[in-house]
């Protein structure tokens, strides 16, 4: 089976996550890239405000092409909504007929109604999604991250 991990991450968080999962499927893996780099504080400041009127943003160019079996998309919460990068990705894909599982990791809140905006949106361009998973960072070690993101891909071995 054929699966493809994509994701965006800042601070490394959302990455450790992928990456987890990527080795557990040996699975592609993609980073969604933005065009301008964010600076602390005010490209952090920015970033949250347009997460949370639910807007895009400029990305890099980047392959597109999502002819797998089964896409993972990762993001960090951005007060309480996907990222503006991941929400320019999901406009640009086609996910006609494709199933995904949507994965986000934050701090400690905001999950629930990230994964909604993100499934709607996807739902909305023909997208399947069949599970969805939320890992805490907030003063959590790197390895117990990475270690869940192992085990959720574990849980699509074989599959
Ligand atoms: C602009 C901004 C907004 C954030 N908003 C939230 C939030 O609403 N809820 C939360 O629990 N964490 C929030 N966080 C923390 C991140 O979601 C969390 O640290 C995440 O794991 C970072 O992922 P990354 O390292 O892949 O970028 C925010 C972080 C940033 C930079």
């Amino acid at each position: 089976m054929r699966t493809l991990v994509v994701y965006y991450s800042l601070t490394g968080k959302t990455e450790l996550v992928a990456e987890a999962i990527a080795k557990v499927l040996n699975a592609d893996i993609r980073k969604i890239k933005e065009a301008r780099k964010r600076r602390v504080p005010f490209g952090f400041i920015s970033g949250g405000f347009a997460a949370m009127r639910k807007k895009g943003c400029k990305i890099k160019e980047m392959n597109l092409n999502l002819d797998y079996h089964l896409i993972f998309l990762g993001t960090p919460v951005w007060g309480s909504k996907p990222t503006p990068a991941i929400n320019a990705f999901i406009s640009k894909a086609d996910f006609k007929d494709k199933k995904v599982i949507i994965f986000v990791t934050m701090g400690a809140i905001g999950d629930k109604s990230a994964i909604k905006i993100m499934s709607d949106a996807i739902e909305l361009k023909g997208g399947k999604i069949i599970n969805s998973f939320a890992i805490k960072t907030g003063g959590i070690k790197d390895e117990k991250i990475f270690k869940q993101g192992e085990d959720i891909g574990r849980q699509y071995r074989n599959k």
